[in-house]
């Protein structure tokens, strides 16, 4: 079967990484990478950019039919930290970008979609190392609506065979580009800062534990999961995903060993509350007897390639 992959939101922190592996797997031109905004010269270097805008049911089936996509990668979306700004514009996006996508593969006008859940499906009344299935009452305009869009995948796949697949991405963590709006973001402007000034004032408190991953691993997840036989998946809401879990002090003193003297202090902001209704650790054995899932990278290992990768930059 002739594999083309349309990815929507290409020029964000996943979208990056992602385009370049799915080009790496597949080949260039078999990847279009798409995005709100204009080329920078990043992804349209070696292979085909156009911008497009999730919101716009005929610009994406127009993007569809021209290049005959058969997959769809849906990474569009306003972070938890900026949704609580912007409510309504929030819900809007992430819930009619999926819905487009959705009803395209509905239509049968694409064969395969990848749409991204989060941790952020998970409240303050979730037990910690979280359960696959388990008490979900999320606080916060984006986990409102990632639950809501797990409940809508797992209905378009019964209703109608849709064969969607979704992970609960913990937070991410990467070089080449910046995460936007997120409430983990700190644990990526941390090797920034602490490379540029030697220091870093973090928004969450010392001990604020949170579930996270680095990049590579997470694009692995997400290939792994999209090329998995269709009957290896059982859960079509949203997979729980695990990969690293620290905390601002613990992920400082990692930085220290590659910075000695690198400094970290505290000015918790509104992005607390949000951190503090997530759960510390996460429980994904239904990844890893569904498809094999498995994390790699270690706390230790993600900051040596941090730094040495921002240092060359
Ligand atoms: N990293 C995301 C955020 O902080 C969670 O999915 O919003």
């Amino acid at each position: 079967m002739k594999k083309r992959i349309l990815i929507i939101g290409a020029s964000g922190q996943i979208g990056t990484d992602l385009t370049s592996q799915l080009r790496a797997t597949f080949g260039n031109h078999k990847v279009i990478a798409t995005d709100i905004r204009d080329d920078d010269g990043t992804l349209g270097k070696d292979g085909p950019f156009e911008v497009l805008d999730a919101m716009d049911y005929e610009a994406i089936e127009d993007v569809v039919i021209r290049y005959e996509i058969t997959d769809v990668y849906l990474l569009a979306a306003m972070l938890s930290a900026t949704a609580e700004k912007f409510p309504m514009r929030a819900w809007n996006l992430n819930m009619n970008s999926l819905f487009n996508v959705l009803n395209l593969a509905k239509d049968k006008k694409i064969k395969k979609v990848f749409w991204p859940s989060s941790i952020a499906v998970f409240g303050p009344t979730t037990p910690n190392n979280t359960p696959q299935k388990t008490v979900m009452e999320p606080s916060t305009v984006y986990g409102i609506s990632k639950q809501a869009g797990e409940r809508w995948c797992e209905y378009y796949f019964n209703k109608y065979g849709v064969d969607v697949r979704s992970i609960r991405y913990p937070g991410l963590i990467s070089y080449k580009t910046l995460p936007g709006g997120g409430t983990t973001d700190y644990a990526v402007d941390i090797y920034h800062k602490a490379l540029k000034h030697g220091k870093y004032i973090c928004f969450l408190s010392k001990e604020t534990t949170l579930p996270m991953m680095y990049i590579d691993d997470a694009i692995r997840a997400t290939l792994t999961i999209m090329e998995s036989p269709k009957e290896a998946i059982k859960v079509r809401s949203s997979y729980n995903l695990a990969g690293i879990s620290f905390n601002p002090e613990e992920i400082a003193e990692s930085v220290r060993k590659q910075v000695p003297n690198f400094e970290m202090s505290y000015a918790p902001d509104f992005r607390q509350e949000i951190a503090d209704s997530w759960p510390q650790s996460i429980d994904d054995s239904e990844a890893q007897k569904d498809w094999g899932w498995k994390n790699n990278t270690s706390l230790e290992d993600m900051t040596s390639i941090m730094i040495k990768n921002l240092k060359d930059k």
